[in-house]
């Protein structure tokens, strides 16, 4: 097979259209190496997807491989299984000794968890949650920091049939409730505090202040991280080690129904409601570990590192569920990338000796920006597989990592999949796809993804959808089944949705292009530019919002808001910053407004719709596009005056 000779520059390979084809040497050992697997897959899927889960544990075997009654599907129908069973009872005693989690706090201190001992953890916290009256079916709210527990609870929930619901802990106070009170947790399981950038995020408080007044929780078990003070309200908080403390440490896994949920994960949609994404488990199981056994071509030996915070989808499939199905050692770091230093990944990847890295385009554009002196005082040579997620990651930043980080050998996986999908939908088979900078490739075998425009014709620009079934897809959205039906099968009767623009080149690869919907990407976190209107408009002084997301070159999009005040009120700085700190409070750090731009009106159509196009061109310095539907013009002309960025 043809190979490229090394590039000179990166200036070389940017000008060039080249394929980067799998060196003999990968392709020799690769999990997946046999092209054959993509048409032997269309064939038969059901057969693909049948012969990954009999190679997992089931306590009864399904009876039918799917029901799929538009839009609701059930895979392995009449299965009885536990993903922690497979996770970790499955792996035992074979890798009783080899390390399951190899967990760096952000201070430096470090935890190894052998295969044996996170065994026993999950038995000692699945007997805490059974005693603290935590039954099958019940759903327990996690908002930890990156720490073992919160893999360990996870895992723990699972094991006894319970839903895990968790909540990045960059969620302020009151998201949090939202999704608290959305899912009637009767349990919150936290920490005192997670250490970021050197600084103690008060979880514990935040908590607090989420259950204060009217709550469905009833007791919050606390992992003590930082030591930092914290309120301890006898008969509701409970320490965690002091409930594992005198628990057995084995607990028999619970042979759950194949399509018993086994996760809410909040996730935002177009509206200011945050969806409750329902995943259940024989088939999120099969696809998680299907895929990261072929994309991440986990070995035996491999140290594999997803960057992820848990509180992501990312997290969880790619952090716990894919890499531990699959009985690899995980590297989990507590922390920030720039603590102590711009290095610090490289350090963890030195010293863990880390083989498979997988993380997001943003980090990666950080990194350029930083320089190659920090990766450079690091040695990298453990590395032979470099993965991308989250967003497009565009040619420049695919060069420079396959260059700077991955030695100009490793073959890079960029994939693409949704909170929704659950695992990885688009992406190469690394010993097999020859890879072009800034496509994901192709559909891994047994997923029937296309690009179709409007009414539904086969496209080669268009939008993303998918044709059939896939066993980790969404089961619904939680108490909302008309909105699940809406937001992703009505747009095409037949097929399930994205909200993705995509487009497929004439050796059928797929480029995805981003969101078409009213979902905006920041820093690789997906935020609606519904949920921030409403948290701006939530305070008094506000009439009216708007908010889109202008190109960033770094963060992909930055969040920039138009707003008019009431009557009587002034626009000052003053009042910028305090509402960008209101959009903090109601949502988190992770939504602060980049800009804030007050305007006396809002352009809008005659039926009052606002023009948010108008206003990304107006953001983005482009010329205005057609403007003639606007009930007045002269709006867009004093915005376009007005418009500066602070
Ligand atoms: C949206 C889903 C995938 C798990 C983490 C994000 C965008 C994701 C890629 C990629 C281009 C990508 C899409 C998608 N996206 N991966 N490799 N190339 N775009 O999950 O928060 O549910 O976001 O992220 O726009 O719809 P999420």
């Amino acid at each position: 097979m043809e190979k490229p000779t090394p590039p000179k520059t990166i200036e070389d390979l940017l000008r060039e259209e080249r394929l980067f084809q799998p060196s003999e040497e990968f392709q020799n050992k690769a999990n997946s190496a046999n092209p054959a697997v993509y048409e032997e897959a269309a064939k038969d899927r059901f057969k693909f997807w049948e012969e990954w889960a009999g190679q997992l544990h089931w306590f009864r075997k399904w009876d039918k491989t799917l029901e799929w009654e538009l839009p609701d599907a059930r895979w392995f129908v009449g299965g009885k299984t536990n993903i922690a069973y497979n996770c970790l009872d499955r792996h035992l005693p074979k890798r009783a000794q080899k390390p399951a989690i190899l967990w760096e706090g952000e201070p430096g201190d470090q935890k190894t968890l052998t295969y044996e001992q996170l065994f026993q953890e999950v038995g000692r916290f699945s007997n805490a949650l059974k005693k603290l009256g935590v039954c099958t079916g019940d759903r327990v709210t996690l908002y930890m920091p990156m720490v073992p527990e919160l893999a360990i609870a996870m895992l723990a929930c699972a094991r006894i049939g319970a839903a895990h619901s968790v909540v990045f802990g960059g969620f302020s106070p009151e998201a949090l409730r939202g999704r608290i009170d959305d899912s009637q947790s009767k349990i919150v399981i936290t920490a005192d505090g997670g250490w970021r950038r050197g600084a103690a995020i008060p979880l514990k408080q935040n908590v607090d202040e989420a259950i204060s007044g009217d709550s469905p929780v009833k007791s919050v078990v606390v992992v003590r991280r930082t030591g930092q003070a914290v309120l301890m309200k006898p008969g509701r908080d409970f320490w965690w080690h002091e409930q594992v403390a005198g628990q057995s440490p084995r607990c028999e896994a619970e042979p759950v129904d194949s399509e018993q949920m086994l996760y809410l994960l909040y996730t935002s949609g177009t509206t200011g409601k945050p969806k409750g994404i329902v995943h259940t488990t024989g088939g999120y199981m099969v696809g998680c570990y299907a895929t990261a056994r072929w994309i991440f071509d986990l070995k035996e030996d491999d140290i594999y590192w997803c960057t992820a915070d848990i509180g992501w989808v990312t997290g969880h499939s790619y952090v716990v569920y894919g890499p531990l199905l699959n009985g690899a050692t995980i590297v989990m770091y507590e922390g920030a990338p720039n603590h102590p230093e711009n290095d610090r990944f490289w350090a963890i990847i030195e010293k863990y000796k880390v083989t498979v890295f997988y993380t997001a385009p943003t980090a990666i554009r950080t990194f350029m920006k930083w320089g190659e002196s920090f990766p450079q005082k690091h040695n990298l040579s453990s590395l032979r597989l470099l993965g991308s997620v989250g967003e497009p990651i565009n040619p420049e930043a695919w060069i420079w990592y396959r260059q700077i980080i991955g030695a100009g050998k490793c073959p890079i996986v960029d994939t693409w999949w949704q909170t929704e999908t659950g695992h990885i939908m688009i992406a190469p088979l690394p010993g097999i796809t020859a890879l072009k900078p800034g496509s994901a490739t192709k559909p891994f075998p047994g997923i029937d993804a296309d690009v179709v425009d409007e009414q539904g014709n086969p496209a080669n620009s268009g939008y993303l959808v998918i044709k059939s079934p896939w066993p980790g897809m969404l089961r619904g959205i939680y108490g909302d089944p008309e909105r699940y039906r809406s937001v992703y099968w009505s747009k095409y009767p037949q097929w399930y949705f994205t909200g993705d623009g995509c487009k497929k080149d004439a050796d059928g690869y797929f480029w995805v292009l981003g969101r078409v919907d009213d979902v905006l990407k920041v820093s690789g976190h997906r935020l609606s530019t519904m949920e921030i209107e409403s948290a701006l408009v939530d305070y008094t002084d506000v009439a009216e919002a708007a908010v889109i997301g202008r190109q960033d070159p770094i963060k992909e999009n930055a969040v920039v808001a138009f707003v008019t005040v009431k009557n009587g009120v002034s626009a000052t700085p003053e009042l910028g910053k305090i509402l960008k700190d209101h959009v903090v409070k109601k949502i988190g750090s992770l939504a602060r407004p980049d800009t804030i731009l007050f305007t006396s009106e809002l352009p809008k159509t005659r039926s009052g719709k606002i023009m948010r196009r108008l206003l990304r061109d107006i953001a983005e310095g482009r010329v205005l596009g057609d403007a003639t539907t606007l009930a007045d013009p002269a709006v867009v002309e004093s915005l376009k005056k007005n418009y500066s960025e602070d």
